[in-house]
């Protein structure tokens, strides 16, 4: 399939394959620019089997939806719960004595799987229902998080932390 065939170049129709809209990712990025990229590396690496997997449900008719693309946007999500102070108890929960940045990207890895999962149960026509389902999430996701035992990476075992060096 496509994920064992070499990228020919940094511009390429190859990068649609992965739910980017065009052959140039860069415009993509726009508006979360590395964070973005930072947090799709790391899901790849680090929960490959789990984005494998959204990123081909991502691909059924039924369910399509751009990876990539919304990948970007839940960083986006993800970075404005971190600033706005929403992220603290999870954070502290998670790395009592301090967090790094790879807390945040598998903060991030969870609210895909998480968004993902939602979107599936929301079950939409079409792509056109993604600021309304985002919204919702977020809603949800900020509900979640006013709860003081809230840590949002279960998945993660500590032993994935102590890999990252910063
Ligand atoms: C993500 O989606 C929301 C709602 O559709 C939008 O307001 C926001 O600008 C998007 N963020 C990025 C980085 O594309």
């Amino acid at each position: 399939s496509f994920l064992h065939t070499p990228l020919t170049g940094r511009i390429s129709k190859q990068w649609c394959d992965i739910g980017f809209q065009g052959s140039d990712p860069k415009t993509d990025f726009r508006g979360m620019g590395i964070l973005g990229l930072s947090n799709l590396l790391y899901y790849a690496e680090h929960d490959r089997a789990n984005a494998l997997q959204l990123l081909h449900d991502s691909q059924q008719p039924k369910s399509r939806y751009s990876f990539a693309i919304v990948g970007i946007n839940i960083t986006d999500l993800a970075y404005r719960l971190l600033v706005g102070g929403a992220l603290k108890t999870h954070l502290y929960n998670v790395a009592p004595e301090m967090p790094s940045i790879a807390h945040f990207q598998q903060t991030f890895c969870y609210l895909m799987q998480e968004f993902h999962r939602f979107w599936m149960e929301e079950d939409p026509r079409d792509i056109m229902e993604f600021n309304r389902i985002r919204d919702k999430f977020h809603k949800m996701v900020l509900k979640l998080l006013r709860d003081p035992d809230t840590a949002l990476c279960p998945h993660f075992s500590a032993s994935d932390l102590h890999m990252i060096t910063l």
